[in-house]
């Protein structure tokens, strides 16, 4: 992928409202009145003598219907032209007016523009903006930004955003996962690989039943760190009205409670995360599993609404709630985002696949958010969806019969994990986020390798013999999700494995069921879905299929020896 710069800027001043009191930087972030407006300016080219850059503003003043952004170069650079704004130069003042059509800016609303320009000396990012005259923060900055060259405070860390957090870096081992592991007959095999750490509910910030809290892993991953680089994976899990569209993952706050999740939930995270202390950890935030589809996929007017999913459509808490997290932790300097965007066998169909990047969008230009606060997506999250399908492509035909008329890919556009998340991080380029945004995939649990693994493609008998017969991915059908019988560990953690992808990662902690199997009353607000009982014969979302899962599962997140066993035994690369 290209490797593009990320300037992270101090904020020096900035003006509250129009009140016109300057107030230093330091005081003004936690809790004050937001500044007017946020800045986000990235250099994304820099050839030495010339350079282009992205630039997001994000008005958090009243709405406008006109806008123009200034800036004063302190070198040389000269703008040669824009796009999506109207640039012009004089002298060293840079002024970028909007388009016809891009002017309107709600409160909370941004915009995005390009330009290029040349060069020669140092290309310093400029240090401060003003929109429509009133001076603007800059995104990044802050009491706790380790980047912040003018607060004394901050430890010696030099530095932006590295493109690629798992490059050279090992990945946090969570020890409460890797000991379950290790007790399993044969679990020393993988017990010393990385796995997420899931914040599922607020008690888990400071540890469920005397189990470890976030600055207890953060201290664990200081002492793995050593004096090398260390990437610590953590999921953000806690939207009100968690998982509308199933049951098994509803979470403990009710579909209204979007303050108790921004002041209990996120706020906690986002101090601790920004303690100095952690400063020299990369710290990877996948934000809210399987949540933001579900607006585009399960609402009215799809055969697969749900009554849940269209109260959170309804109310915006699940938008609300991932632009809060976005904005929160993406102001801490060394915190990756990483949201998350679903998987192909959920949105590979055109229906799904652009308005999902568009969701994608909304939520991350919501709450103070803006594209930039995201530094990459990641896909098959806790899902079986193979990697990579070798024995038949989405162009290829038997019989003059298209492989996406095949009853298993139904019309999809992809065969699978990696060809979805190379599309969908082009789509999302597309549309506005960072050019240098990263993938990751979640193998931790598509591997389907064992006895029952195809050798070579199908029998052209019928385009259902091709594709049935070659598919890696033994589910009975692509929509069933919970506990799949057959189903192997995948690919091992591994950092940069393809193009566009920043790692293959076990964020799903292998061996944590995805629910129980049959009605097991709990404290944690978990239904009983029935794609997790092996009798079910399914619904509109799996085809009305048998849901494939395996018997005698216990509660989402519970501990699961068997599935266990069954992931070890079918694993591929098979264990050694
Ligand atoms: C499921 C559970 C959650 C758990 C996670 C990881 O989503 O609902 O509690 O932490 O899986 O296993």
């Amino acid at each position: 992928m290209t490797r593009t710069r990320t300037a992270m800027l101090a904020a020096l001043t900035l003006v509250a409202g129009a009140s016109g009191t300057a107030l230093a930087a330091h005081s003004a972030s936690a809790g004050a009145a937001a500044p007017a407006c946020t800045v986000d300016y990235k250099v994304q080219n820099d050839w030495g003598s010339g350079f282009t850059a992205a630039v997001t503003v994000t008005n958090n003043g009243a709405a406008t219907s006109a806008w123009s952004l200034g800036w004063t170069y302190a070198g040389s650079q000269k703008v040669t032209n824009g796009w999506n704004a109207k640039v012009s130069q004089s002298g060293a003042a840079v002024t970028a007016a909007n388009e016809s059509y891009n002017g309107t800016l709600s409160t909370g609303g941004s915009a995005s523009f390009g330009f290029q320009a040349t060069y020669s000396g140092t290309n310093a990012v400029p240090a401060a903006f003003t929109l429509n005259g009133v001076t603007c923060n800059v995104d990044g900055g802050g009491p706790t930004d380790p980047t912040d060259p003018t607060d004394p405070t901050d430890p010696p860390e030099t530095g932006d955003r590295v493109d690629n957090p798992y490059e050279g870096a090992k990945v946090y081992v969570n020890p409460e996962w890797s000991a379950k592991a290790a007790a399993e007959p044969g679990g020393a095999r993988v017990a010393n690989q990385p796995t997420g750490v899931w914040l599922d509910r607020i008690a888990a910030i400071n540890g469920v039943n005397g189990g470890m809290g976030l600055r207890d892993h953060l201290d664990e991953a200081l002492a793995q760190k050593g004096s090398g680089e260390l990437a610590v994976q953590l999921v953000i899990y806690n939207l009100p009205g968690r998982d509308c569209a199933a049951l098994a993952s509803n979470g403990e706050l009710g579909p209204t409670e979007i303050d108790k999740y921004k002041t209990q939930y996120i706020d906690p995270i986002a101090a601790i995360l920004a303690d100095p202390k952690y400063a020299g950890l990369r710290i990877v935030t996948t934000v809210e599993i399987d949540s933001l589809p579900n607006l585009v996929t399960n609402v009215s007017g799809r055969p697969t609404a749900t009554p849940n999913c269209d109260v959170m459509k309804a109310n915006g808490n699940y938008q609300k709630g991932v632009g809060y997290a976005l904005n929160k932790l993406g102001d801490i300097g060394n915190v990756y985002n990483y949201v998350d965007a679903g998987h192909h066998g959920w949105l590979g169909w055109d229906d799904n696949f652009g308005a999902s990047a568009d969701m994608f969008k909304t939520a991350a230009t919501t709450e103070g958010a803006t594209v930039g606060d995201v530094h990459g997506f990641i896909v098959n999250t806790a899902n079986y969806s193979a990697l990579k399908e070798d024995h038949f492509k989405i162009t290829d035909s038997v019989n003059g019969t298209s492989v996406r008329q095949s009853k298993w890919v139904d019309w999809n556009r992809y065969t699978d994990e990696l060809s979805y998340a190379q599309a969908m991080r082009d789509k999302l380029v597309s549309i506005g986020f960072d050019q240098s945004l990263g993938m990751l995939i979640d193998t931790s649990r598509n591997g389907w390798g064992g006895t029952a693994r195809p050798t070579g493609p199908g029998a052209t008998t019928t385009v259902d013999t091709y594709v049935n017969g070659g598919r890696y991915d033994r589910r009975i059908h692509l929509g069933n999700w919970c506990n799949q019988s057959g189903a192997g560990l995948g690919e091992r953690p591994q950092a940069g494995p393809a193009a566009g992808i920043d790692a293959y990662v076990w964020m799903k902690p292998p061996g944590e069921s995805d629910g129980a199997s049959k009605e097991i009353e709990n404290d944690e607000g978990k239904g009983f879905d029935r794609m997790c009982d092996p009798t079910y014969q399914g619904n509109a979302r799996n085809g009305n299929s048998p849901s494939g899962a395996l018997p005698d599962a216990p509660v989402s997140g519970h501990w699961f020896s068997a599935q266990f066993q069954e992931l070890m035994k079918n694993a591929y690369p098979p264990l050694s």
